[in-house]
């Protein structure tokens, strides 16, 4: 058993209640290997931000568990280094099991979420509340989820989607005990968020999402005021980064996500944590793919994932100071 608190992590207690007071969101974003951690760092760094580090369960498995902990406690002294002490928490991103959550607490995570939006009412509750109460004996924060999202993710699908009911958070937030809660409100995972035919089109044929259900939003904020609210399927799928990639022989076709000034409003209410990952993936691989069709002769893996690691950085630097606001909150 390793505690967060000896590796220099905090819980996202504090972060969240700071956030709402000052009317902006956490950044969660997700990591999978050295370069995506190093732009996450350097960006919060430079920027000032305090950081969600979120690690899936695909994650654990591509990477390795242990590895995945060391660079986490890694992360915290880079940003020493750096000269910033930001804070920075390690989060399960969709524990889905019991077991997943609890493992993740003794090996050192700082705050889980059990994602149990799939499954009957009833059983979420219970599921949600079984977790809680090993996570709290730790002071390790707990994220539940009510509502499906849509969008199709290697470990993270559904088929179908259900807005939350605002009517079931108080009752869900009571018998669980969690400490925020991921909502359902028109956002889903991955590159493809609508289907062309949800979507207007401009007059350059780029696709116009619907917007987000802030009505949902507001009714949630009513009933349980002040409580933190997290956004998942929150990447915007900058246009400029999927050109590049279908310039450079990619085949992201009809890639749409979901407009930053929704998500700036977004962070300016009750929502204290929002996250984006399929951003990235994107950015990482337009970098990749332009250094393989312009510079053919180069094999040093250096030579593209610093590229690729550049454009992280920017991207994230940009969602911190853009549509965030979480700079200069560390
Ligand atoms: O919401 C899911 C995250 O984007 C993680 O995706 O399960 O493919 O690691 P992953
Ligand atoms: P995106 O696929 O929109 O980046 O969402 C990531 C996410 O919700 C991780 O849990
Ligand atoms: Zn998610």
């Amino acid at each position: 058993m390793v505690s967060y608190k000896d590796l220099g992590l905090v819980n996202s207690r504090e972060i969240f209640k700071s956030a709402m007071a000052g009317k902006y969101a956490i950044p969660a974003f997700n990591f999978n290997n050295m370069e995506q951690l190093q732009a996450i760092v350097q960006a919060c760094v430079e920027a000032k931000s305090p950081v969600i580090l979120q690690v899936s369960s695909g994650a654990r498995k591509y990477a390795n568990q242990t590895l995945l902990r060391y660079m986490a406690q890694g992360a915290v002294e880079y940003a020493k280094e750096l000269g910033v002490n930001i804070p920075i928490v390690l989060h399960l991103d969709h524990g889905d099991t019991f077991e997943l959550c609890k493992s993740c607490v003794e090996y050192g995570f700082s705050s889980v979420m059990i994602d149990g939006s799939h499954l009957p009412y009833s059983e979420n509750v219970a599921l949600t509340a079984k977790v809680v109460e090993y996570a709290h004996k730790y002071d390790v924060t707990v994220e539940g989820e009510l509502g499906v999202l849509a969008g199709v993710e290697d470990e993270v699908a559904a088929e179908h989607h259900t807005y939350t009911q605002p009517e079931e958070v108080e009752d869900f937030l009571k018998k669980t005990g969690v400490d925020s809660l991921a909502i359902s409100i028109g956002t889903s995972h991955g590159a493809n968020k609508f289907k062309p035919e949800q979507c207007a089109r401009n007059e350059q044929g780029i696709l116009i999402p619907p917007p987000l259900r802030f009505d949902i939003l507001e009714e949630v904020e009513k009933r349980i005021p002040g409580f933190p609210i997290v956004l998942h399927g929150a990447s915007s799928v900058p246009q400029e980064l999927v050109a590049i990639v279908n310039k450079y022989g990619g085949a992201m076709k009809d890639a749409v996500g979901i407009p930053e000034e929704q998500l700036r409003r977004a962070a300016t209410s009750a929502v204290c944590k929002i996250n984006i990952d399929s951003d990235g993936r994107i950015a990482m691989t337009a970098a990749v793919r332009e250094v393989f069709a312009t510079k053919p002769s180069e094999f040093d893996p250096r030579k593209y994932l610093g590229p690729a690691r550049d454009r992280l950085k920017e991207l994230y630097k940009h969602k911190i100071i853009s549509v965030l606001g979480s700079n200069s909150r560390a």
